[in-house]
């Protein structure tokens, strides 16, 4: 059983349907700067421009969710500059950008183990998801210090102690009990996944989420990705055919209903 109702089916089945939902890793930064004989730094700076974007064209392609991967519970393994600068970077562009994002309507969401920031960094992802949080246009999730089987364990860990308190019955763990659980559990599943790059894997990032997500991956450096780009992703998108376990023909049924 998935997690998506029947009821919801002939929209996320509908050929050339908007994805509501794109889940982007944004691979690319260092060999962007690279080419360009810069410092990596560099590369995550101009990142920040493609973020800005991918937020408008989401926008205007009537997205309703973007989940961005931007730090890996892995990153934490790069050189301590990269590491500190990425850090610094996601606090500068917080500080810079939220006023726009709200009057944008936009609602900002950071998922993953935050505690693992400064307190300084920690406060400023309070207050942004604070100003934004009754906006009702797009929702930007970014997705920091996060690793889907992270999400997948500290599901487990609420529901474990719901289940030591006697509010939970071991046999009411369900999928759907697992899944709004999760970090994104109140969100609908990510419809397209874009990884640019190159790299065709998925990095531990949404591993619950992307079960039934459409893939997509370009040689596109996350620098160079823009607004033609994106358009290109959601056509292709809108040229497959989801079937959700269903074969082809009953999929067309339940498309033409
Ligand atoms: C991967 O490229 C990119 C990252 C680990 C960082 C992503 C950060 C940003 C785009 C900037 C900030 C974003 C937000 C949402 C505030 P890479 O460094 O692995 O590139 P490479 O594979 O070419 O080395």
């Amino acid at each position: 059983m998935t997690s998506y109702k029947e009821a919801d089916l002939k929209e996320l089945i509908t050929p050339g349907a908007s994805p509501r939902h794109i889940a982007i890793i944004m691979d690319g930064n260092g060999r962007w700067a690279k080419q360009r004989s810069l410092p990596r730094f560099a590369g995550h700076k101009a990142g920040v421009e493609a973020v800005r974007r991918a937020v408008g064209a989401c926008g205007d392609h009537g997205v309703k969710v973007l989940t961005l991967f931007a730090f890996s519970s892995e990153n934490w393994k790069r050189p301590p500059t990269e590491v500190s600068l990425l850090m610094e970077l996601f606090f500068t562009v917080l500080k810079h950008e939220v006023k726009k994002l709200n009057r944008n309507n936009v609602r900002l969401r950071i998922v993953g183990g935050r505690e693992a920031f400064s307190e300084r960094l920690q406060a400023r992802i309070a207050e942004a998801e604070e100003l934004t949080r009754n906006n009702t246009g797009l929702t930007v999730v970014v997705a920091a210090n996060y690793g889907g089987r992270w999400d997948i364990a500290q599901a487990a860990r609420k529901i474990a102690a719901k289940v030591q308190r006697g509010e939970v019955a071991p046999g009411d763990i369900t999928e759907d009990l697992l899944r709004i659980h999760t970090e994104l559990g109140d969100l609908p599943e990510p419809d397209l996944f874009i990884r640019t790059g190159g790299e065709q894997r998925i990095s531990n990032f949404l591993l619950w989420h992307l079960a039934y997500t459409e893939l997509y991956f370009t040689e596109t450096l996350w620098p160079d990705f823009d607004a033609a780009q994106l358009g290109i992703a959601i056509d292709s998108f809108g040229r497959r055919q989801r079937r959700f376990g269903r074969t082809g023909e009953q999929a067309e049924t339940v498309a033409g209903a």
